[in-house]
């Protein structure tokens, strides 16, 4: 059942859009060749408390940290550790944050130093592919309008959709319904309407979109180990079109 969102109710969830966007905008500044994935968690975990927040994901079904942090061919749900990111290494942060109980998600994907021009080119394409899906989440189109325009922009790239995970609705819980795919059809699956509230998060893969999970039962990666690339913003559908939730303003 698709949860509809009053417009007090998406306000509330720009609240923790907020405080999220602004954690991105300091990630920018912190993540750097030799920091550890954990000392980003730690940052996080703090910033978040100093804002009168909460780290949705920890404790989630068990997940035991603030954040994800996924380092080149991990698609998702890495494990924050005492790994120190390396100059050229590629890592995507996400996160659920949480402001009087109501949600807001944001994964974004970041260069740690000088990286390759063939990471740059994925993570624009990824970024580009998140943008595109979401000029499609206007009232009256479909949710395969969504992962058309997605699968379309990248697969002529030589790029691939993750197929598992998937953007979802979103409010008071982390995960809701609809269930928002990264690939499909024009003019197919459920019909986008006022007040839904949901993710648009596709995972690229610069090579094929197979994947496994690690032995700590979360985290994926790709099976070639080609490098995979991740953008997420949260969207509430409104008569003049879909609102960022999570934007950060300048990109
Ligand atoms: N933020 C993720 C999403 O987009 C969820 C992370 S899974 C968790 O759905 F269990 F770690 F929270
Ligand atoms: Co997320």
């Amino acid at each position: 059942m698709i949860i509809i969102k009053t417009p007090e109710e998406i306000e509330k969830m720009k609240v923790a859009g907020k405080v999220l966007s602004d954690v991105h905008h300091e990630l920018r500044n912190f993540i750097k060749p030799g920091v550890k994935t954990i000392e980003i968690d730690r940052f996080v975990e703090k910033y978040l408390k100093k804002r009168g927040a909460f780290p949705e994901q920890k404790g989630y079904e068990g997940y035991p940290y603030s954040i994800c942090s996924s380092v080149n061919d991990e698609i998702c749900h890495g494990f924050p550790s005492e790994y120190e990111l390396k100059n050229g290494d590629i890592v995507t942060i996400d996160m659920v944050v949480n402001v009087d109980g109501w949600l807001a998600d944001s994964a974004w994907s970041y260069e740690v130093g000088e990286v390759s021009e063939e990471a740059k080119k994925l993570l624009k394409t990824t970024r580009e592919a998140m943008y595109k899906g979401i000029e499609k989440a206007v009232i009256g189109n479909r949710l395969g309008d969504i992962g058309h325009a997605i699968q379309s922009y990248v697969e002529p790239k030589g790029y691939s959709v993750v197929r598992e995970f998937v953007g979802h609705g979103i409010g008071r819980e982390m995960h809701e319904d609809p269930q928002v795919l990264h690939y499909g059809k024009p003019g197919r699956g459920i019909r986008i309407t006022e007040g839904m509230v949901f993710t648009v998060e596709p995972m690229i893969n610069a090579g094929a979109h197979d994947l496994t999970i690690d032995d700590n039962g979360w985290t994926a990666r790709t099976k070639d180990g080609s490098l995979s690339a991740q953008y997420e913003h949260q969207i509430a559908i409104t008569k003049d079109g879909p609102v960022i939730i999570t934007d950060q303003g300048d990109c």
